[in-house]
């Protein structure tokens, strides 16, 4: 699986983890549990408990701590096992029964997880400005194609006449000349058509790499906005959120974002239909893909996806039409 690294992912939903009960949940290839430590704050270990195998997610939530369902052995939220009940309690504790943990934030709802090196300090958790002080609603998809192919969907503009014909895409013009940018973390993508005198387009998407995307609906009061958590090489689970700015009753917006989350389930449904015929990862061999100028934002997500993982130049394969 192609993922960068030393960044955040967007793992959970904060609301996906109660206290005191932990929760299981495989990311980035990996089977983890997580759990609210005493503070209430998100931690994360490797489901499989060192001892003999045992889930540790399928154990109990003790003092902040994770404990195995198999002998009790527990665990603290930074990976040390802190006790073996067979030892007895004045037993030192085993440094060679600790497992891995991984850095976890929750902000915006959402749990994410560092993957990379362990840092003296983190930079912040990538979010769009636009997004704050909205009010928001949302759903979760589960899909079994990489992250990768969920991200280059929501990148990709001359689907829209063809998957969307009846809804989004109808009466669009399937002659389009698209560009797309990438500044620093993110990456931005629009028609000429849309562009002013100026070369100011009235419509963009962005992407944060690696994997949040902001659609604005085709304004500025209502954006979607969109995680794509890599579960393994072949699933995927994708956070949809709509926000709102704030109407005049606290939570009235949030009753018109869930209604425009019915019609994005549904235009999303009209996708996945189709990305499920894909290959579930990119590929780079003579079978693989012959992409057009209308794929530059594909073409550069891809490279952008390499240069950040392990270098492999032969992913992008850029072909111009006509
Ligand atoms: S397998 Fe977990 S304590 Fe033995
Ligand atoms: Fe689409």
């Amino acid at each position: 699986m192609r993922v960068p690294i030393d960044c955040w992912y967007v793992v959970l939903e904060g609301r996906e983890l109660r206290r005191g009960r932990p929760r299981v949940a495989r990311r980035l290839g990996l089977d983890l549990v997580f759990w609210r430590d005493s503070s209430g704050a998100p931690r994360a270990v490797l489901d499989r408990c060192p001892h003999r195998g045992a889930s540790l997610g399928h154990g109990k939530v003790r003092d902040g701590q994770i404990e195995c369902p198999f002998h009790g052995f527990r665990f603290d939220g930074g990976g040390a096992c802190v006790k073996v009940p067979c030892n007895g309690p004045d037993a030192q504790r085993p440094k060679h029964l600790a497992t891995r943990a991984f850095v976890l934030r929750e902000e915006h709802g959402l749990v994410w997880l560092w993957w990379g090196e362990p840092r003296e300090e983190y930079p912040p958790v990538p979010w769009f400005s636009e997004l704050e002080g909205r009010e928001h609603s949302g759903f979760v998809v589960d899909n079994d194609v990489s992250w990768m192919r969920n991200v280059e969907n929501q990148l990709d503009w001359p689907h829209l006449p063809f998957v969307h014909g009846r809804t989004i895409g109808m009466g669009f013009d399937p002659r389009i000349e698209v560009r797309s940018v990438v500044e620093g973390d993110r990456l931005v993508t629009w028609l000429t058509r849309d562009e002013d005198e100026q070369g100011k387009p009235s419509f963009h998407i962005q992407l944060a790499f690696p994997h949040l995307w902001l659609n604005p609906l085709g304004g500025d009061r209502m954006m979607a906005m969109a995680a794509f958590v890599p579960v393994d090489e072949t699933h995927t689970r994708m956070y949809f959120r709509t926000y709102a700015r704030p109407l005049l009753v606290p939570g009235l917006a949030r009753l018109v974002t869930a209604a425009v989350d019915v019609v994005n389930r549904l235009i999303l449904g009209q996708d996945l239909r189709v990305v499920a015929t894909q290959p579930p990862e990119p590929t780079v061999d003579v079978q693989g893909e012959r992409l057009v100028q209308a794929d530059l934002p594909i073409a550069q997500f891809r490279k952008e996806i390499a240069r950040r993982s392990a270098p492999d130049p032969g992913l992008v394969t850029l072909r111009r039409h006509g």
